[in-house]
């Protein structure tokens, strides 16, 4: 096996044209870590906001960074005889860049419990896009929202790749679904099972709600229009916002308490966990569960696929395929 690979690299931080295809030593494999060879790896707002340097900029600790959180490929090596996932296996998983190398080059090493086995229902380009955009869909919907039958849930930006997971995890699990998104994307996401889509570009969602929610899942904050702030106004007494973009929203512990409701508030960190991908795979593989794809790119075209995202409109996920040139 050749020492380097092929990979998206970051020399510097700036916008989309600092990416380049460059050659990257081959990730080492220690301790449980698995070497897997990605054929589809995902965009997330997270890789362009880290390469602009924000994000996780600050723990990059040399360059050139690798950007890509999640993938899907094939174990080339495990990390011992009898390990959970063997060559040959197809597996999804999530990375903690800048942590580890990341998945926008040939191969990742990752330790095998940030590993599952790919939903037999997907395509690798499809499940490619999933790990870190469900993961955190499952952390604010499932962990810390602890949803269930009867609940109401607000999920802002519902089209995106978090939001169409979030929307149909609550209303598989039984919560009456609010979300928010632009007029082209409502049919689709009330076929994902949202009771009410409110057109964010031209209504005003805390006028479109008539009964109060017991849950916000925040996916913009503050950043545009004020969304986290106005969200408290659609709260019931004691409910409970979740607020997603770290940094999106700095006021909200102290707008919610000078609130007087016994509002609660959490921001959310995810953690790349395989088992929660196993339970991911189930509600695919049952029909319980779908993805979309908006475009994918092949890693030449780092800078277009950044650019698509930096529009802020993807309807799911943009995915690198690796099999392509
Ligand atoms: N804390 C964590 O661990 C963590 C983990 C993952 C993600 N995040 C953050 O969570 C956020 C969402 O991530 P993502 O991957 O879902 O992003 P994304 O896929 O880029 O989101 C795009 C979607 O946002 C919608 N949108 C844009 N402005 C909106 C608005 N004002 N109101 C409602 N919808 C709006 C767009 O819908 P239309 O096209 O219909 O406008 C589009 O479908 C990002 O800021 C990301 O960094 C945080």
């Amino acid at each position: 096996m050749s020492e380097t690979m092929r990979a998206v690299v970051v020399n510097e931080f700036g916008g989309p044209e600092v990416l380049r295809l460059g050659e990257v030593p081959m990730p080492k494999v220690v301790n449980s870590d698995t070497l897997v060879r990605v054929h589809a790896a995902g965009l997330n707002p997270i890789d362009v906001k880290t390469r602009a340097g924000k994000g996780a900029s600050g723990a990059i600790e040399r360059m050139p960074w690798v950007p890509g959180g999640e993938f899907a490929g094939v174990v080339e090596k495990a990390s011992y005889e009898l390990a959970p996932f063997q060559p040959g296996d197809e597996v999804y998983g999530m990375l903690l860049t800048p942590r580890y190398q990341g998945a926008h080059g040939d191969y990742v090493s990752v330790p095998f419990m940030s590993l599952a086995h790919k939903p037999k229902s997907l395509t690798m380009l499809e499940a490619g896009g999933v790990p870190l955009a469900a993961l955190t869909a499952w952390a604010a919907v499932v962990e810390a929202a602890r949803v269930h039958s009867g609940q109401r849930m607000l999920v802002h930006a519902g089209a995106g790749g978090v939001g169409h997971f979030a929307v149909q995890l609550a209303a598989f699990y039984g919560a009456d679904v609010v979300t928010t998104a632009s007029g082209r994307n409502h049919d689709w996401l009330t076929d994902l099972g949202a009771s009410q889509v409110i057109d964010y570009t031209s209504e005003r969602f805390e006028e479109a709600i008539d009964e109060p929610v017991d849950v916000v899942i925040d996916l913009i904050g503050n950043v545009q229009d004020n969304t986290g702030s106005r969200s408290l106004e659609v709260l019931r007494d004691g409910g409970l916002v979740v607020n997603v973009p770290t940094g999106s929203w700095p006021t909200m512990h102290e707008e919610t308490e000078a609130a007087g409701r016994e509002l609660r508030a959490s921001t959310l960190k995810l953690s790349p966990e395989g088992r929660i991908l196993t339970t991911i795979a189930q509600l695919f593989d049952q029909g319980d569960l779908q993805t979309h794809l908006d475009a994918s790119f092949p890693l030449s075209q780092a800078r277009a696929a950044h650019e698509q995202l930096e529009q802020g409109h993807t309807r799911g996920k943009i995915v690198f395929d690796l099999t392509a040139e």
